[in-house]
């Protein structure tokens, strides 16, 4: 199915995991989609190859976007391109857990600054252009941590609570412009993230979920691809993907 054909697509953070699906999904149903990295051209390069593989446009941004400036001009070197932008799927993130007790104020504002600094950023840049257009899919990606905490991730709770936040408030804000901002929170997911923890660990997190196994990127880049491609009346929303460990 092309039925994201001629629409634009900017997806952060898809060198890898989450991001590298959501963006090859959008590829599959015919989306021109850039994606954005900090550090790891080489898999960035392979994720564009792979786009393109689809027959549409792709290329790759370097862009450290828990610098605000970084995040603006990643959107406005895309729009210099291409000429439009219609979905900007927000994925960037990182963590640095620690409890209360030994977080630093370096933990607190990268992680922060990495996870909702450079939401407010992109979305501030692109809102510009979608309201001209009189159109735009914001997916912003969350996670269940921010709706329910989690031991040792205050600052992450925090960024991931931020976006939902952000989110709802975007959306009210859009809705007349036709563009609508939902928000995706994944549950664990088997990614790099998720691979930083050690495997007694990961046994433990497992039995928390109720799907009794941990999250494939595939099946939260579905539901991105869903608002994306059939969303148009969903906005302000957070949709769980999670194998039910928060309900
Ligand atoms: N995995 C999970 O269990 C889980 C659960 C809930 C929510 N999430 C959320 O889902 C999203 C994707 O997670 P993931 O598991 O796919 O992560 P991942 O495998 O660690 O990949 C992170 C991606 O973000 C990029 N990135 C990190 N810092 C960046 C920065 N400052 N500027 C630009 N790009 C940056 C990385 O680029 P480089 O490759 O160049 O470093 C990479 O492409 C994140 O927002 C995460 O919080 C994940």
């Amino acid at each position: 199915m092309q039925d994201l054909k001629g629409k634009v697509a900017i997806v952060t953070g898809a060198s890898r995991g989450i991001g590298r699906h959501i963006a090859l999904q959008l590829a599959q149903r015919g989306a021109d989609v850039a994606i954005n990295y900090r550090s790891r051209q080489s898999e960035a390069d392979e994720v564009v190859k792979e786009i393109e593989a689809n027959g549409v446009r792709s290329l790759a941004i370097q862009a450290d976007l828990s610098q605000m400036p970084a995040a603006r001009s990643l959107i406005r070197q895309v729009h210099d391109q291409w000429g439009r932008i219609d979905i900007l799927v927000n994925n960037a993130g990182i963590t640095k857990d620690k409890s209360m007790k030994k977080l630093t104020d370096d933990d607190w504002n990268d992680v922060l600054d990495t996870n909702l600094g450079s939401v407010y950023a992109t979305c501030s840049e692109v809102l510009k252009i979608m309201m001209d257009q009189k159109y735009g899919r914001i997916i912003n990606i969350t996670s269940f941590v921010g709706q329910a905490g989690n031991f040792g991730q205050a600052n992450y709770a925090a960024s991931k609570g931020g976006i939902i936040a952000f989110t709802k408030t975007l959306a009210l804000e859009m809705a007349k412009y036709n563009i609508t901002v939902n928000a995706i929170a994944p549950g664990f997911t088997e990614t790099e993230m998720l691979a930083q923890v050690p495997e007694n660990i990961r046994q433990q997190i497992i039995a928390r979920v109720p799907m009794g196994r941990f999250g494939q990127p595939e099946e939260i880049a579905r539901a991105v691809v869903f608002l994306a491609a059939e969303g148009d009346y969903i906005t302000g929303q957070q949709i769980n993907v999670n194998g039910g460990v928060y309900m």
